[in-house]
Order: C-alpha cells, then structure tokens, then sequence
C-alpha cells in the first residue's frame, strides 16, 4: 500500500468508517437494496489501518473478509446503521460515511411474507430515511467536538457542480464524488474522482484501484489532523 503520509501517520487516531449498503425490509424475506459491494469501504478501512489508526469498520451487508486488526460490526438497515454510527462516532477523530444509504424504507415492514392473491399487487408505500451524514455534522458540536466528517456521492453528470451543491447542503468537511455509469465504480475493484474539501479545495482522483483514492482521503484527513 501507498502510504504518503508516513507509515504512522493516522497512529493513535480513532476512525468510524461505513461501508456497503443498507437494505430496507419490505416482508420477511425481501428488502429493498442497492449494489454497493463495501469494496470502497473496506479500501479505506485496510488502508487506514496499515497507517496506524484504530478502525472500526461498519459494515452493512458486505460479502467481504474482515480486514485484520479491524473491529466490524455487521448491520442491515439505515436505522440501525444510524443507531450504530451515532454511538461509535464519540470519542473518533474522524467518520467515514462510505455506505450507500436507503433513502427511503417501506413504511411498514410486515411480519409475514406477502402471498399472490391474483389480483393487482398492493403498492409499498415507502417514508423517507434519516439523513446520518447530515445528522453527524449537525450533532457534531455537542458530541464529537473537532471531528472530522466525510461523506462519499456517486454522480453521472456535472460530478463537481453536483458535488460541490452536496457538500454545502450536508455541511461535511470532505465530500468523496465518485464519476459513475458507463461501467464505472459500482463492484469494480477501480474508481475515479474527485474529493472536495469545505475550504473549496478539490483533488482529482485519476482512475486507479480503490486502495489509491483511499489513500487519497487519508492524506487530506491527516492533513486536517496535523495542520
Ligand atoms: N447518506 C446518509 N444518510 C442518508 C443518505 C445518504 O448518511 N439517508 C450519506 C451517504 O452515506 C453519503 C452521502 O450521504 O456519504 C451522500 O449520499 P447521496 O445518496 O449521494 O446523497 P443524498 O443526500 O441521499 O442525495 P441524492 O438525492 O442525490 O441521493
Ligand atoms: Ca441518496
């Protein structure tokens, strides 16, 4: 691994990072879910790790194996994802939200398995998920005073203009904007991007392996760390 900062750089830091993506039940056998295979995630939780840091990996329905010398907490839904990150973000130096959120769950998830009645299906009519990465930024003062907050957006078109829009509504300190479609990001084991900072700041992130953006992230989160 590529370690610009100094091997050690991130020692003695603590990092919440989140990875994957949440599925939201419908009954109890279905969900409603996105392609996020946590390979982004699990990049930065190695990468964060070989430097030093303390990681705690929050790892919604990956399929991936847990990085060494990582604590991973399984989770499913945006609920319990949200439950799980506000909790272990006290006392971290920086949060990470890799995952990809549902922005809506069903708004009630029955407990039986819906059968075919031969008719039209019932629609599921969905509500609207707790924003974390918002919610992180707006608790911040009270909770984790100083805490670094990045977020990560996957975007097809105007990926700055789009992201710099983002950024300023979450308020985040980074904001990880992913260039997506044409076969590009989601499973792949390559991204490409560019991190815009709070400051106005923005770093091009040629196409390359998952491990080098991650890298990347951890440069500017050092940066912030130390400077
Ligand atoms: N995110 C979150 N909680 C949500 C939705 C998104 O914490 N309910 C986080 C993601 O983990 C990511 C960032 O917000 O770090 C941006 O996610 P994205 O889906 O691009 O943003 P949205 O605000 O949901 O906007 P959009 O309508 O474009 O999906
Ligand atoms: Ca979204």
């Amino acid at each position: 691994l590529r370690r610009s900062g100094g091997a050690d750089d991130l020692a003695g830091r603590r990092i919440v990072i989140s990875a994957g993506g949440t599925r939201e039940a419908i009954d109890p056998v279905r969900f409603i879910g996105n392609h996020s295979s946590g390979k982004q995630g699990y990049a930065l939780a190695r990468t964060a790790a070989a430097r030093g840091a303390d990681v705690t990996l929050i790892a919604a329905n990956v399929s991936l194996p847990d990085p060494a010398g990582v604590d991973v907490i399984p989770v499913t839904s945006a609920a319990e994802l949200a439950e799980t990150v506000q909790e272990r973000r006290v006392g971290a130096d920086a949060v990470v939200m890799a995952a990809a959120v549902a922005d809506f769950r069903p708004s009630s998830s029955v407990g039986s398995k819906i059968k075919k009645s031969g008719g039209e299906p019932d629609p599921i009519e969905l509500t609207e998920n707790p924003d974390i990465l918002a919610d992180l930024v707006r608790t911040r003062a009270e909770r984790a005073p100083g805490q670094t907050i990045v977020g990560f957006a996957a975007e097809t078109d105007d990926v700055v203009s789009n992201g710099r829009t983002k950024l300023e509504r979450k308020g985040c300190d980074l904001l990880v904007v992913n260039q997506v479609g044409r076969g590009r990001a989601f499973g792949t084991d390559d991204n490409q991007a560019v991190i815009l900072g709070i400051d106005g700041s923005a770093t091009e992130v040629p196409r390359g392996p998952k491990e080098d953006l991650a890298d990347q992230v951890w440069d500017l989160v050092s940066g912030r760390f130390h400077g």
